[in-house]
């Protein structure tokens, strides 16, 4: 040993002696270790912002790291920097130490190294922290060895560069801090991305992939690749990218961090930690943040939710990033697919194929005749005025985005099982889509079960998107060109309302509007200035969740024809329901005011027809109304007739009409079906009798309940108007006799004799020759317009 080594060494010993005598000191000498059993064994920076020491992590795992030395020891320690990420080690005898030969070696309890500096010196070289945070083996000469701002894991701290050589790697997700998905990195053209980087996939999402870096703002022609954040608060980036944070100024404790879920934010400690700024406000813009075949939705308040598409299901309940996957498997035989139509979600990415101005069915094509293919996009562009197709190959970047204006179509096998409970039920979040209609005929009684479960999930949860109006359609409606599409607008969402907003909407329940089976209606005007009906339900012994599935179900019907609902109320023992509020009134309403001529008695009485038949054929089996009559069938500005209070019977009967046979008599008096009376079996046909009754009732002007004394069963269903119809219609001109006297005489003779012709076969006793109501439709339609 020479004179200047030994000068050396006993120049260091009191630094040797502070590290083995476990008191926090700026440096480690070589030859001395850190332990992880020593919780004092720390490397302090000398302004004691940042400690350097070992970290629990999870249970019994430690990291060695970089801390803000007032977090080190919480729950969720602010890290800037790890050397053992990926490898954490055992909380008894594992330790960091600086080897005689210059190396920064971690041990664990094993031996085992599981990290090192990789560097070797023999000029006593020794480990500093300084007070930004840089972790730094120098030897004597003050050459630098190796520095922890040379190796960032996913944290950038002001005065640290971002280079060529390195990059921000996120962590796997907030409690795993092994690497995640995401790297901010300069890419070879100088500019400085976010990269999803997944198991599967990866894919560029800052800056958008669809514009060219220019467009971005960027420049490709600086190759110094630079970025730092100062000690102000400004970023910097030498492809001209820049921001400066909110609290931009002082010398506070900044981090710019990459986080798990993708998003790039500075914190700044106030205290405590805030984010000063950060780089997307909605998270559904990061790739892969949902995985495949999901889609994602944002809320500022609840945040990100992430849901399967219809036919897939999640694949690890813990970890959304490994999406979903098909509950079918998809033959590559053209004949045995079909699609499922959504709106509301946009898929972006990965098409296989781009046609602009092309028609639904030949876009349909192309995804059949592509075993690859997983479904399709279609929109329409705007200012071309064409439609567009984007065929995928995977379903990725999913996202719920109402505003989005084409459909989704999914390619799910034809004779598949596809829509049980499993295929749905796991899913955390359900995240709300609207199902235009299944392409090609599809068996109906698999896609309802399907709706069924998917409306209860959606009732029972918390809703996200936009709203979902809940209309399907089995077969294209017949059009000639067959391509056409009418993309309905997505209605205003549908919420829940607290009683106390409905109490003042209705100013205390004050304006009566309607009294029915079930409830009175009051008019009331919402916090955004809709008018709206309300509906305060009598007793409902149902429960909350049993409440909302249903309401759900019935708030997503969706017809012209139908009364739009908007929302409901559930709150302890109040059930209430709101409406769109129609200024004409009702049927009723305008009878006895003799405003309805006869041609718009014809055109209400076929769009009457149409949404039952739609209640009970094209939607569902089990609606129905059950209280059919003038008081129920509101008017809007054009005399276009809505089906109110459709489904109520649902809500109130659940059980009994599962057997479809009720225990209660319900429905109002002269318009109820004999077989109420009769105890026979309640089916859809109880509803053609009351639609026949008031097709009377618009004919003649006179109402079945109208000098009806005597109430026992017989005179009930014997309604008088059906017998003096039938009577009169023997005679000559009998037309004449029976036409309501408000109808001038310049009627459609033809049209209004089919019309009494169709209420009489409508109120036959027998509800087996009554028609349905598809079959009303068609007769109606027969005579064209
Ligand atoms: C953290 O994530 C990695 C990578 O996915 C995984 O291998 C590891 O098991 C995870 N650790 C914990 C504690 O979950
Ligand atoms: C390139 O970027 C660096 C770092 O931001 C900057 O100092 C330099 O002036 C830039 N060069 C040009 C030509 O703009
Ligand atoms: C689900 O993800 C968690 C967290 O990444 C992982 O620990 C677990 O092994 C995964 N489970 C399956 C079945 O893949
Ligand atoms: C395709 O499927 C249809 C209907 O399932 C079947 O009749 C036909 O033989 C199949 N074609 C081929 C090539 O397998
Ligand atoms: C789209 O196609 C139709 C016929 O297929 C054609 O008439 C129309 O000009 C096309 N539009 C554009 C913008 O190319
Ligand atoms: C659809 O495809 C057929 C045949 O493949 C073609 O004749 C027709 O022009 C296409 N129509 C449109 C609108 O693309």
């Amino acid at each position: 040993m020479n004179m200047a080594s030994s000068i050396l060494l006993f120049l260091f010993l009191p630094f040797l002696s502070l590290t083995t005598s476990h008191s926090a000191s700026s440096s480690l000498a070589m030859g001395s270790s850190l332990s992880v059993e020593k919780p004092q064994d720390v490397i302090l920076s000398p302004n004691g912002v940042f400690s350097a020491r070992f970290v629990a992590i999870g249970t019994n795992a430690y990291s060695f790291a970089i801390c803000f030395t007032q977090t080190c020891s919480h729950n969720h320690p602010a890290i800037v920097w790890m050397a053992n990420r990926e490898d954490p080690v055992n909380g008894k005898r594992s330790k960091l130490s600086l080897s005689p030969t210059g190396n920064l070696v971690l041990d664990d309890a094993a031996q085992r190294t599981v990290w090192s500096s990789n560097t070797d010196s023999f000029a006593s070289p020794v480990l500093h922290l300084k007070d930004n945070g840089n972790l730094v083996l120098s030897d004597l000469q003050g050459t630098v060895l190796w520095q922890s701002f040379d190796f960032p894991t996913d944290t950038l701290l002001p005065g640290q560069p971002l280079t060529r050589h390195t990059q921000l790697v996120s962590a796997r997700s907030s409690t795993n801090h092994s690497s995640g998905f995401y790297k901010l990195f300069f890419d070879d053209d100088n500019v400085l991305r976010l990269l999803y980087d997944g198991p599967d996939v990866s894919s560029i999402y800052w800056p958008n992939p669809w514009l060219v870096s220019w467009e971005a703002g960027r420049s490709t022609y600086n190759s110094s690749r630079l970025a730092t954040l100062d000690s102000l608060g400004r970023f910097m980036s030498s492809d001209g990218f820049s921001f400066t944070t909110s609290d931009y100024g002082g010398r506070k404790q900044r981090r710019l961090k990459l986080d798990s879920d993708g998003n790039l934010r500075v914190y700044t400690l106030h205290d405590e930690w805030f984010v000063s700024w950060q780089l997307r406000g909605d998270l559904c813009n990061i790739h892969g943040i949902c995985g495949g075949n999901s889609a994602c939705s944002y809320d500022p308040k609840l945040g990100k939710k992430c849901s399967c598409l219809p036919g897939y299901r999640v694949k690890n309940h813990s970890d959304w990033s490994y999406g979903c996957e098909p509950v079918f498997v998809l033959s590559c035989n053209r004949s045995e697919s079909t699609f499922l139509e959504l709106t509301g979600v946009e898929i972006y990415g990965y098409d296989a194929t781009f046609t602009a101005n092309i028609s639904y069915s030949n876009c349909t094509n192309l995804c059949l005749e592509d075993c690859n293919c997983k479904g399709f996009q279609y929109s329409y562009n705007q200012d071309k005025n064409y439609y567009t197709c984007y065929t995928k190959m995977q379903l990725l970047n999913g996202r719920c985005t109402p505003s989005f204006k084409g459909t989704m179509s999914l390619k799910v096998p034809k004779n598949h099982r596809l829509f049980t409970e499993e295929s749905f039920g796991s899913n955390e979040h359900v995240c709300t889509v609207k199902i235009l209609r299944v392409y090609n005929e599809y068996h109906v009684s698999k896609i309802v079960r399907f709706f069924l479960w998917v409306a209860t999930a959606i009732g029972a949860l918390e809703l996200v998107c936009g709203f979902v109006v809940w209309g399907f359609i089995v077969k294209t409606r017949q059009k000639s060109g067959a391509d056409e599409h009418d993309y309905h607008p997505l209605t205003d969402r549908f919420r829940k309302y607290s009683y106390s907003e409905l109490k003042e909407a209705t100013k205390g329940f004050s304006e009566e509007i309607g009294r029915g089976a079930g409830g009175i209606v009051y008019k009331g005007i919402l916090p955004d200035q809709r008018h709206a009906a309300i509906k305060k339900l009598n007793e409902c012994k149902q429960g909350e969740g049993e409440f909302l599935a249903e309401v759900s179900i019935i708030g997503r019907l969706n017809h012209m024809n139908l009364i739009e609902m908007w929302g409901y109320c559930a709150e302890g023992k109040h059930r209430l329901l709101v409406y769109e509020y129609m200024e004409k009134g009702s049927l009723a309403e305008n009878l006895s005011s003799n405003t309805l001529d006869w041609s718009k008695r014809y055109n209400i009485a076929i769009a009457t027809a149409r949404v039952l038949a739609y209640l009970h054929e094209e939607c569902l089996e089990w609606i129905l109304h059950c209280d059919i009559k003038p008081q129920n069938i509101l008017l809007d500005a054009n005399y276009q007739p809505k089906v109110a209070d459709f489904g109520l019977s649902k809500l109130q009967n659940r059980n009994s009409l599962n057997n479809s046979s009720f225990s209660m008599i319900r429905g109002t008096r002269g318009y109820m079906a004999p077989e109420w009376v009769l105890n026979l079996a309640i089916t859809s046909k109880v509803d053609v009798y009351s639609y026949g009754i008031v097709l009377l009732e618009m004919i003649t002007g006179k109402s079945p309940t109208m000098g009806v004394q005597n109430i026992d069963g017989e005179e009930l269903y014997n309604g008088r108007v059906v017998a003096w119809v039938r009577e009169k219609r023997k005679g000559t001109s009998w037309l004449d006799h029976i036409i309501d006297p408000a109808i001038q005489t310049n009627y459609d003779e033809s049209k209004m004799e089919l019309l009494t012709q169709v209420a009489l076969d409508c109120v036959e006793e027998d509800k087996d020759i009554r028609p349905t109501m598809s079959q009303v439709v068609e007769m109606l339609q027969s005579i064209p317009h």
